[in-house]
């Protein structure tokens, strides 16, 4: 289908996100298309996914260094004529040449409510660790100051006596699968308005 909005996902482990994105994007109306995924190790599941969905996939090994493997991305995203970066369980931080090249066209997801427990992969474990009775999924614009950026959209998931990391992310996963998908179809409508920290939402033409 041309003509959409064409997203490079960018992924480090089982892509269960992707995956969501890539069925999302099975509907005509849905606004964006996944043209590449990049992976920063190969062997992932994530990119197993991609292969089974017939997308291309490109592997950039972190050990080239932040900035080259940022370089390396920024061209692969650009070869396949991606529009935006979506950051999908990558855990890499990019180097600011990628936030320049894509000035408010990088997302990311991340297990928590933003503000709280940022710039970690270990945020469900310490949300559980801290006690908080709430937590959840936070979609946010990548900036320099990592998981700081503009937040597109939050949804709250409360802590259940007994969880564990693994029960609580299974939820928080059900949250990310709906959540991450449209706010990847607004970014595509070119629904989403940032005025300073404050994302807005237009109304779909
Ligand atoms: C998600 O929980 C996301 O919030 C975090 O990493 C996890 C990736 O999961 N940034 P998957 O690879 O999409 O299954």
């Amino acid at each position: 289908m041309p003509n959409r909005f064409q997203v490079a996902v960018l992924v480090s482990g089982s892509g269960s996100n992707l995956q969501a994105i890539i069925d999302a994007s099975a509907d005509p109306s849905y606004a964006a298309e996944v043209c590449v995924v990049i992976a920063d190790r190969p062997g992932i599941r994530a990119l197993q996914r991609a292969g089974d969905a017939g997308i291309p996939t490109a592997v950039v090994p972190w050990s080239l260094g932040r900035e080259p493997a940022t370089a390396r991305v920024c061209a692969t995203a650009d070869r396949f004529g991606a529009n935006a970066l979506v950051l999908a369980g990558f855990s890499r931080i990019l180097a600011p040449e990628a936030i320049a090249r894509f000035p408010t066209r990088i997302v990311n997801v991340h297990p928590s409510l933003l503000p709280a427990f940022p710039a970690t992969i270990h945020a469900v474990r310490e949300a559980i660790e801290h006690g908080v009775k709430v937590t959840g999924v936070t979609v946010h614009f990548v900036t320099e100051d990592v998981d700081a950026g503009p937040i597109i959209a939050q949804e709250a998931v409360c802590v259940a006596p007994g969880d564990t990391v693994a029960t609580l992310h299974a939820r928080m996963q059900e949250v990310e699968h709906r959540l991450y998908p449209a706010v990847v179809h607004a970014l595509g409508r070119g629904r989403l308005r940032t005025e300073g920290r404050t994302v807005v939402w237009r109304e779909e033409a």
